[in-house]
């Protein structure tokens, strides 16, 4: 039988099953137990473990038997960036966990900004035109608060000089049928799409190899590029590495519905920029937030709405409104049909335009500082 969704890096379509997903991977689930004992040591929860938008692992419990032992971890994560495929609000989930984890733990943060990946896999795109994008990007990424000390950026072809001599040893390692099994490539593929897998596991340990000792990493990570490392995990080992940790987030929906993943480049009336101006963040959601509500104002106030299907609901939950008690009682008065569909989305918008406010701020500012964060070695 035919699965009614596909979740690759390349391609995310249909109705995502994530309790399906996480035994296709092989993944495990974030439990209580595993929340308890990450709360022991950071004192609280961010928001995306709380509500479980990060739902899924792999060795994260290895990860903190090591730091128990003062074995202290690494943080990675990356983005290809491509022109016409600006920042959404969904691509921050990842990047705002590994600010989080950085402030808790004290952890490096190791981000790979590989401008060769969306070069290869589009034939449309120039080098050129990925180097701008990747300049915009790491505005998004400085601007969430990094710290300058402790951040280093990678650049796939700027530092290729570090990361090549890696990732021939890891290429060696992989061979191309696993390659087009995992990521549903065919002969007519490139051969640089084929080499990609092994630039990016590099970062993994990347920063053993510099230090010259093995150093536990960590990778959040939207789950559609798990696949990418469950192929180099294997490799890491017969490399003389450890193999990274990592924690899966869920996909933020799009605005018109839940199910699938929010995109860039389909239609851009169903994400939200960084850069979006509060009146474009106004209209997207009013005019495409798919709503939980009634057809007809009665049919509301005495049926009420559904906040399960509810998009603006989904992101105060998912991303925008982190008091517990907030969130209940706007759950409450959606489902008794006291709050109105517009009313909720008009919370939503207040939500969202005051943190793209300070987001806009910032990512100005990082124009200033951008240079201070690309690794120098
Ligand atoms: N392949 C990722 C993308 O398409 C970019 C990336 C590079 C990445 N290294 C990573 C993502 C590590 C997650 C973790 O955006």
């Amino acid at each position: 039988m035919k699965k009614e969704y596909e979740v690759t890096p390349y391609e995310v379509k249909g109705e995502v099953d994530y309790e399906k997903l996480i035994k296709e991977f092989g993944v495990e689930r974030i439990n209580d137990k595993l929340i308890e004992r990450i709360e022991k040591h950071t004192g609280d929860l961010n928001i995306l473990l709380k509500r479980r938008v990060f739902f899924a692992h792999r060795d994260l419990n290895w990860l903190l038997d090591e730091y128990e032992k003062g074995n202290k971890f690494f943080i990675y994560t990356g983005r290809a960036s491509s022109k016409g495929s600006k920042v959404h609000i969904g691509h921050l989930m990842p990047w705002i966990m590994c600010k989080w984890l950085q402030d808790k733990f004290d952890a490096e943060m190791w981000f790979q900004f590989p401008d060769e990946e969306k070069f290869l896999y589009k034939p449309e795109l120039t080098l050129k035109d990925t180097e701008e994008a990747t300049y915009e990007d790491m505005l998004d990424v400085i601007a969430l608060g990094f710290n300058t000390k402790k951040t280093f950026f990678i650049i796939d072809t700027q530092h290729a000089n570090l990361l090549y001599r890696e990732a021939c040893r890891v290429a060696k390692k992989i061979t191309f049928s696993t390659v087009k099994s995992s990521f549903g490539f065919t002969e007519s593929n490139n051969i640089g799409s084929i080499f990609y897998t092994s630039m990016q596991a590099v970062l993994a340990f990347l920063p053993s190899v510099l230090k010259g000792k093995n150093i536990p990493c960590v990778i959040p990570l939207g789950i559609d590029q798990d696949p990418h490392f469950r192929i180099s995990r294997d490799v890491m080992p017969k490399i003389g590495h450890y193999k990274p940790a990592i924690m899966h987030n869920v996909f933020l929906p799009p605005l018109t519905g839940m199910g699938g993943k929010m995109a860039a480049s389909s239609n851009k009336d169903a994400a939200i920029f960084t850069t979006d101006s509060p009146s474009e963040v106004k209209r997207k959601i009013n005019k495409y937030a798919f709503s939980g509500g009634r057809d007809t104002l009665e049919e509301h106030r005495k049926l009420g709405g559904n906040p399960d299907i509810d998009i603006s609901f989904q992101y105060l939950k998912m991303m925008f409104e982190p008091d517990d008690k907030k969130l209940a009682r706007i759950e409450t008065d959606y489902r008794s049909g006291k709050l109105l569909s517009g009313e909720l989305k008009a919370i939503l918008i207040e939500k969202i335009n005051t943190f793209l406010k300070e987001h806009q701020e910032k990512r100005e500012k990082a124009k200033l500082i951008i240079d201070k964060f690309i690794f120098k070695g």
